[in-house]
């Protein structure tokens, strides 16, 4: 590769943080954050082909959003059912592959049929790649994916002596995705709550300031370019 040779990120993932403290600076409910939050969705999905991102992940509710007041959860769990809903038309036009990650066990039924049916509408398309993250926790992945693990060894079907790092990846949710390149986290704080924690032990991060309801494509596109002055050593010396 030449150095004049631009290097984009196959991989985003991104930490969609500060909806509720965008909405307290205007006075209102936490949950008018979320509502505008989820409007900056379409366009950040939008804007990844021109940047060569072929793969987005978004955290949307993580295992430990649940600790949030009822009103929150049931509030943020009314929006993703209308976001599926109203959005499955624009994404499957646009060419985007929609898949869920993290346990749905939590998740009402009604919820759930609407992710199955929107991954299954969209499995066709390759254009952009979209990952949400939806009670979704990289502990909780890893534990379930060591507890389906061990049942397979139990089970005579998978020798101990043939678990590698491959075989256990093979079992998270994220199985068929590559791993993330860079990770954004907007809002400020500088820390990865629970995200993706196997499949970015070599991704570069990048914390900016701006709230989620801000963050519009300039942003994500100013971030993704400086990626490529970035130099990615995985553990070796770069001479
Ligand atoms: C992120 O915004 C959205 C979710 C976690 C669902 P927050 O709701 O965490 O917003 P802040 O961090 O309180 O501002
Ligand atoms: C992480 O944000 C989860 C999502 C963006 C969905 P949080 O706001 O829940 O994380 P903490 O509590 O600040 O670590
Ligand atoms: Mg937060």
């Amino acid at each position: 590769m030449t150095k004049m040779e631009k290097i984009e990120p196959n991989h985003v993932a991104i930490i969609m943080d500060g909806n509720g403290r965008w909405a307290q600076q205007r006075g209102k409910p936490r949950l008018f954050g979320h509502h505008a939050g989820v409007k900056r969705v379409r366009e950040i999905v939008e804007c990844c082909p021109d940047y060569g991102v072929k793969y987005l992940t978004i955290f949307a509710f993580s295992t430990e959003n649940w600790k949030r007041t009822q009103a929150e959860v049931a509030g943020l769990m009314r929006l993703f059912r209308r976001y599926i809903e109203r959005e499955a038309r624009a994404l499957l036009e646009d060419g985007v592959r929609v898949r869920f990650i993290g346990d749905r066990i939590k998740l009402d039924e009604k919820l759930v049929a609407l992710m199955d049916n929107l991954e299954l509408l969209t499995a066709g398309n390759d254009k952009v790649h979209l990952t949400i993250a939806l009670n979704y926790g990289g502990r909780d992945e890893v534990t379930r994916a060591a507890k389906r693990l061990a049942y397979e060894v139990e089970q005579g079907r998978l020798s101990h002596n043939d678990v590698d790092a491959e075989t256990l990846s093979g079992f998270l949710d994220t199985h068929v995705l590559p791993d993330p390149d860079l990770v954004i986290r907007t809002s400020g704080e500088a820390r990865i709550s629970n995200f993706l924690l196997w499949q970015s032990a070599y991704a570069e991060y990048e914390f900016t300031p701006i709230l989620w309801p801000d963050f519009c494509a300039d942003d994500f596109g100013e971030i993704v370019s400086s990626y490529g002055s970035r130099e990615r050593r995985f553990g070796a010396v770069i001479a």
